[in-house]
C-alpha cells in the first residue's frame, strides 16, 4: 500500500499500538524468545518515523504491561535493557524528527536505570513539538483507572470537588494520559484479538484493527495499509450517518 493513496485530511490524531508477537517470531526462527524483542524493538523506528511523517499527533506504544512482571525474570531482564539501550539509541532521531517523549504506567516499579535513562530523554525532548511517542511502560488501565478513581475520591472528601461534578473531562484530566486526545486507531499486531487491559477509556470511540503480522515484521507498508483501513470507516459516534 503506497503512501500517497492516504488522504492527508484523515489522518488518525492518535495512533495506539499492541506490539504483539516477538515471542511467536523467535519461535518461528528456532531462535529464543529475547531475540524476538531484539527485533521487534529494532521494528520500533520505522512506526515512529512514519507517523511523524504522516502527520500523527499522538503515538502510544505498549511496551511492558503490568502483568508483564510475571514473566521469566531472563525476559523482563532483557526488555528493560532492551528499553535503556533503545532509549541511549533513538535519542538522536527524537532530536531530529522534533519528538517529544513520554511515559505512562507505575514507572516507579521499573529499575532505577531505566527510569533515570526514561527521565532524561523525557527531559531532553519536552520542547519537541511534531508529534508525542508514549510509551506505555508497567501500564495496565485498571490500574490507572483504579488510581484515577481514589484521587477523584479524595478531593470529594477534601471538598475540593462536588460529586455533581464528576464528569468524563474531570476523569479524563486525571488520567495518566491527560495531555492526549483519544484513540483514533489501535492497532494489535500478530492476529490475537483482544485489548489486553490497554487504554480502556481512551478506546472507548477508537477504530480497531488487527494483523496477522507478528509485531518484528511489521513495517511501513503495513502502518499504511491499517491507517487505510481506517480511512474507509465511517465513524459515527453514536449517531446515524445522515446526522454525519
Ligand atoms: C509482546 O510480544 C511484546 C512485548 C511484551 C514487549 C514489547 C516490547 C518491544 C517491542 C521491545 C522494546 C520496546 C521499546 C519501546 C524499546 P510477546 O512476547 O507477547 O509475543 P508472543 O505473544 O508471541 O509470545
Amino acid at each position: 500500500m503506497a503512501q500517497e493513496l492516504l488522504n492527508p485530511t484523515r489522518i488518525p490524531k492518535h495512533i495506539a499500538v499492541i506490539m504483539d508477537g516477538n515471542g511467536r517470531w523467535a519461535k518461528k526462527q528456532g531462535l529464543m524468545r529475547v531475540r524476538g524483542h531484539e527485533k521487534g524493538a529494532k521494528a520500533v523506528r520505522q512506526t515512529v518515523e512514519t507517523c511523524a511523517e504522516l502527520g500523527v499527533e499522538h503515538l502510544t506504544l505498549y511496551a511492558f504491561s503490568t502483568e508483564n512482571w510475571k514473566r521469566p525474570k531472563l525476559e523482563i531482564d532483557t526488555l528493560m535493557r532492551l528499553l535503556v539501550s533503545s532509549l541511549k539509541k533513538e535519542l538522536p532521531t527524537l532530536q531530529k524528527n522534533n519528538i517529544s517523549l513520554k511515559a505512562v504506567g507505575v514507572l516507579e516499579l521499573l529499575p532505577k536505570t531505566a527510569q533515570r535513562e526514561l527521565a532524561e530523554v523525557i527531559e531532553a525532548t519536552k520542547h519537541n513539538n511534531r508529534m508525542n511517542l508514549t510509551l506505555a511502560l508497567s501500564y495496565g488501565s485498571r490500574e490507572e483507572l483504579i488510581t484515577v478513581i481514589k484521587n477523584v475520591a479524595n478531593q470529594v472528601k477534601e471538598g475540593t470537588l462536588e460529586i455533581e461534578q464528576i464528569d468524563t473531562e474531570v476523569i479524563n484530566q486525571h488520567l495518566y494520559t491527560s495531555y492526549m486526545p483519544d484513540v483514533d486507531l489501535l492497532i494489535r499486531t500478530s492476529g490475537e484479538q483482544r485489548i489486553s487491559n490497554f487504554l480502556l477509556w481512551q478506546i472507548a470511540y477508537a477504530e480497531l484493527y488487527f494483523t496477522e503480522v507478528l509485531w518484528p515484521d511489521f513495517r511501513k507498508e503495513h502502518l499504511v495499509e491499517a491507517i487505510h483501513n481506517y480511512q474507509d470507516r465511517e465513524r459515527r459516534f453514536g449517531k446515524t450517518s445522515e446526522q454525519l
